[in-house]
């Protein structure tokens, strides 16, 4: 193992610490871990074959190896967020829950979706939106080169189905703050999609309606945010999907500010 690859581990059980015990990194020893040999040999023969060919393979190349390696270690503290989720019994919703849900997409987000609460497909499934409003949100998405396969990560403000559906209670979202917290710590999208009155309510401390705050930023910790619609309104009524996606080519014109050329993270969509 190299001593890169030591430090990674290292940090990454740290870091974990840190999401759940209000401990800072700063209050770890910092250790100077040191390569395995043999490793080390079989690096230097590796980047030796590399210049002698002209290669540049990701897979061998130091730096986009460091890359994957971050993903790798973003990767593992959210399913260790997601870990605790699956243990979680602070709010009733656990007597009634048959699978937590606590979010799906890729380790390094462009974007976080945000919705309210998982349904009942969603319960059965454990995975976010995967209903009817679930395959609208999909197609959204794909309209404007995102999907949860490529660059999005998919979430809700509480991560197990209130009963019936019905609109997560304060002491609910509460209870779950800490894992969205978390998740966004850990995910550190470039923007958020907020979806319908819950999650705009909830993230932005407000109490105006949906309908006056959609399609507008709001800072929400750094991060520009965007309120719309929430799909499940779209299915019951049909004149806000055209607002709905005005909304989106709002969020687009501003993901391209940010990161022009975040369509060519775009590679699998339409199939998910
Ligand atoms: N509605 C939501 O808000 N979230 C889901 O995961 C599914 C439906």
């Amino acid at each position: 193992m190299t001593a890169q690859e030591k430090s990674l581990i290292y940090n990454l059980l740290n870091k974990s610490d840190c999401l759940f015990s209000g401990k800072i990194l700063s209050d770890f020893e910092q250790i100077d871990f040191k390569d395995d040999v043999e490793f080390s040999n079989a690096e230097q023969i590796k980047s030796q074959a590399n210049t002698e060919n002209g290669t540049n393979n990701p897979a061998t190349n130091s730096k986009p190896y460091f890359k994957q390696s971050q993903d790798i270690e973003q990767a593992a503290l959210i399913k260790n967020i997601a870990l605790s989720i699956a243990q979680c019994t602070s709010c009733v919703l656990c007597k009634t829950r048959i699978n937590t849900v606590p979010g799906i997409g890729v380790a390094s987000p462009l974007v976080l979706v945000i919705g309210e609460g998982p349904g009942a497909d969603e319960d059965k499934t454990g995975e976010p939106f995967v209903g009817k409003a679930g395959q609208l949100l999909d197609k959204m998405l794909a309209a404007i080169q995102l999907s949860r396969k490529d660059n999005c990560f998919i979430t809700n403000i509480v991560k197990c189905r209130p009963p019936a559906n019905r609109t997560p209670l304060p002491e609910e979202v509460q209870a779950c703050a800490h894992f969205l917290k978390a998740q966004i710590d850990v995910l550190k999208p470039k923007m958020i999609l907020a979806l319908g009155n819950t999650a705009l309510h909830n993230l932005l401390n407000t109490n105006a309606g949906i309908k006056k705050l959609h399609g507008k930023f709001f800072n929400y910790q750094n991060i520009p945010l965007l309120a719309t619609f929430h799909p499940s309104a779209l299915l019951r009524d049909e004149s806000l999907k055209r607002p709905s996606w005005e909304d989106l080519k709002i969020f687009r014109s501003r993901l391209l500010e940010i990161v022009p050329n975040y369509q060519s993270s775009y590679l699998n969509g339409g199939s998910t």
